[in-house]
């Protein structure tokens, strides 16, 4: 049986007495693409950020590349070497260059030689459209063009999954498509990858499933086009007239 990228099952989480994850099972196979959507509060940073111990959780078991997580140090540190994380707010750091933001885990984390580290970093930089901004710092660079740099010092770890929490919800309107490209490009050359966004263009374009969550819990599990267009509960369909009729006012979120 081929081994998944993720697999997820019977996760519970509580915080305190809130249940915010409640028997949240699924798994994402090679190279799949799944987009994570849900309201407000219906716990999809907790559960992305359980699959790379970010956070603990009381019950289920959760596996990436056949590893299974536990809270021991080096499971954790395993699981966060295979796992990419891109968040909303890019989370670089401000006082290292472009190219030191890229090499710092390699060369910390994995010692490997600051040369090859160095040209890799450059490569992805190409990749991610950003060949020319290696020695500035994030604060002179755009939003679009950090969350941009964000994805490609994920990229310098060789993850095996990318889990990407609202990667474009922070940025301006007109780089929302710089950084979707990029993912769409990634998502192209078959990069396992686990998106909460509600952009539902890319979902459409990208996604081999969309899981849709409501308090804490998958209420639907659906093929794109089915989702959208015809989704099965009614919280989803109030869902997606929700997000639709934003997309429609604000003129941007939909991408055909
Ligand atoms: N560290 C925390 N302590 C207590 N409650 C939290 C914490 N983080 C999130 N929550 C609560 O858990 C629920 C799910 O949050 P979250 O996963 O951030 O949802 P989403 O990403 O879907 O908006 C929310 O009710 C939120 O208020
Ligand atoms: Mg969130």
């Amino acid at each position: 049986m081929e081994v998944k990228a993720v697999s997820v099952s019977g996760l519970n989480k509580w915080f305190g007495q809130h249940h915010v994850l409640r028997d949240v099972s699924f798994s994402l196979a090679k190279g799949e693409k799944i987009v994570l959507c849900g309201p407000s509060g219906s716990g999809k940073s907790t559960l992305i950020r359980c699959l790379n111990g970010l956070e603990s959780f009381a019950e289920g078991e959760v596996a990436v590349a056949g590893a299974i997580l536990s809270q021991s140090p080096a499971s954790l540190r395993q699981i966060r070497q295979m796992t990419g994380m891109v968040f909303q707010h890019f989370n670089l750091f401000p006082h290292l260059t472009v190219l030191e933001n890229l090499t710092l885990g390699p060369v910390s984390g994995r010692r490997e030689p600051q040369q090859q580290a160095n040209r890799r970093a450059l490569e992805l930089l190409e990749r991610v459209r950003l060949g020319d901004q290696a020695r500035k710092y994030p604060g002179q660079l755009s939003g679009g063009q950090q969350q941009r740099v964000a994805i490609a010092r994920t990229l310098m770890m060789r993850p095996q999954v990318i889990l990407f929490d609202e990667p474009t919800s922070a940025l301006d309107p007109e780089m929302v498509h710089e950084v979707l490209d990029v993912m769409e490009e990634l998502a192209r050359e078959g990069q396992s990858m686990i998106v909460v966004t509600h952009e539902m263009g890319f979902a459409r374009n990208v996604a081999d499933l969309v899981i849709f969550m409501d308090a804490g819990a998958i209420v639907e599990t659906a093929p794109p086009l089915t989702f959208f267009s015809r989704p099965a509960t009614e919280r989803a369909r109030m869902f997606v007239r929700q997000i639709g009729h934003d997309a429609h006012l604000e003129g941007v979120a939909v991408r055909e």
